[in-house]
């Protein structure tokens, strides 16, 4: 063989690997496509958001949206992407804005690449309706069995959409952590109980933030921290509070971060939103904040103030009654009962406890010091107080609470706490002097378990479900 021909075969082998490389790197799709709720927080305007993430070369993407069907009216939705360099790798993060979106429908979405088809779906806009069915779980990228069962289950209850209240991936709420241990299971291509289901492809996850979601703020222990801000695309209606979350590292890395993540750091910490009739605000309860930090509590009223949903519903991760062994002293969060109260709150979900907690409807009046100017925490974080229980309520023959139900629901995938105090309410007490009564009315800490929440009208069911499928608890409540 001559030597220009040898160098010939050798150049042309160099241009096919190239283009292997080129066309493999440009399709791999390392997160696929799916659907979050987008900067849509009253029931004025709708739109949802597409996100994605591919490896390494950006690729020719176009996402095209019809109401029902592919018919002849085909809407192209505007699409963006961040380049992340996190960990020496380089991946690209999509957006696609799906806009305009008229309320009560049904949806169609095609995702293309180079022009071929690579994802088809479907999807229902919010509801203006009087009603609502939506699951709520907590505590679940844990990369468990039970994770995946739980997924399949949520599946098969078709939820409007998914609550998730807090430590979303475990352990640093990394990029690499939602890749390995969230989207496989709540994206997973079949519905099976021993891999998940393909829930995110047309359920919206609303997310917050728990205290495992904020542990990878150090960009120089953590690149990848902090995910949350670049995998969600929530209501972007919170209160500019400064108490939240500090970023730390290298200066190019907390300019990265902040220029990847956008508006939504550090504002997505805190937001609201309306489907049918009930009005849900979550917020960050980490350390970090305040309950009663002023600018909260002023959006806040003014939010549940806005609101003329039938039923409005508060969600943060860190619960403030609890009677599990862990986790009791952490009760920063009963400060703002009083507030809750006032401005007619149903129902608080919770997670961080590994297990399912129900109290009775209650209403909390924290301590404060001797010239009751200032509500007093001990320096374990447990806030002493009045308590005043609704016994008669059983959600089943009295259906109407006098007092807020606060609910633990964290046994969404990660190893469960206590599991030896089901059925068994002798163990739940603590001691008085440690500031505690009997408002827990249920408590199932031996299986995995996830919420399911109905309503019509002025009238809400509450179920807890395993993660075989069957009930463990059943509320009714009434107004
Ligand atoms: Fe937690």
């Amino acid at each position: 063989m001559s030597k220009i021909r040898a160098r010939l075969i050798v150049l042309n082998f160099s241009i096919c690997l190239f283009l292997i490389s080129f066309f493999s790197d440009a399709q791999q799709i390392i997160v696929p496509p799916y659907l979050q709720p987008g900067n849509a927080s009253t029931l004025t305007k709708e739109q949802k958001v597409l996100i994605w993430q591919t490896d390494s070369i950006p690729g020719k993407y176009k996402v095209e949206f019809a109401l029902g069907s592919f018919g002849q009216k085909v809407s192209v939705a505007k699409t963006t992407f961040v380049k992340l360099n996190l960990n020496n790798k380089t991946t690209f993060l999509y957006r696609a804005s799906l806009t305009g979106l008229k309320f009560d429908s049904e949806y169609s979405y095609r995702v293309s690449l180079n022009e071929q088809t690579i994802t088809e779906g479907s999807f229902s806009t919010r509801s203006k309706k009087q009603q609502t069915k939506f699951a709520v779980f907590g505590d679940c990228g844990a990369g468990t069995p039970q994770q995946a069962e739980i997924a399949y289950q949520v599946f098969q209850q078709k939820p409007q959409f998914v609550l998730v209240t807090g430590d979303n991936v475990y352990r640093s709420g990394l990029e690499s952590e939602y890749r390995k241990n969230f989207f496989p299971y709540y994206s997973s291509k079949e519905a099976s109980p021993l891999t998940g289901a393909p829930l995110m492809q047309s359920v919206p996850f609303y997310m917050l933030l728990g205290n495992h979601d904020v542990y990878g703020s150090d960009f120089d222990k953590t690149p990848d921290g902090l995910a949350y801000f670049y995998y969600n695309d929530l209501p972007l209606n919170g209160p500019s509070t400064e108490l939240t979350v500090t970023v730390e590292g290298s200066e190019g890395k907390v300019k990265a971060f902040k220029s990847n993540s956008g508006s939504r750091f550090p504002k997505m910490s805190n937001f609201s939103f309306d489907q049918g009739n009930v009005h849900i605000v979550c917020l960050d309860a980490n350390p970090y904040t305040n309950p009663l930090d002023p600018t909260l509590v002023q959006w806040l009223s003014e939010d549940l103030r806005n609101s003329k949903a039938d039923w409005k519903i508060v969600s943060y991760h860190h619960p403030g009654f609890n009677s599990s062994k862990a986790h009791y002293d952490y009760q920063q969060m009963r400060l703002l009962s009083p507030v809750l109260e006032q401005l007619g709150v149903d129902l608080v979900l919770t997670g961080h406890v590994h297990n399912y907690q129900r109290t009775l409807p209650l209403t909390f009046d924290p301590q404060k010091n001797s010239t009751g100017t200032q509500y007093l925490i001990s320096n374990e974080g447990r806030v002493d107080g009045k308590f005043m229980l609704d016994e008669k309520f059983d959600g089943i023959t009295n259906t109407k609470p006098k007092g807020i139900i606060y609910i633990v629901t964290g046994a969404g995938g990660a190893p469960l706490y206590d599991p030896t105090l089901s059925g068994k309410p002798e163990l739940w007490k603590h001691d008085p002097q440690q500031n505690w009564v009997p408002f827990t009315a249920k408590i199932i800490s031996d299986k995995h378990s996830f919420t399911m929440i109905e309503t019509i009208g002025k009238r809400l069911v509450l179920k807890q479900y395993d993660a075989k499928g069957i009930i463990l608890d059943e509320i009714t409540v009434t107004k």
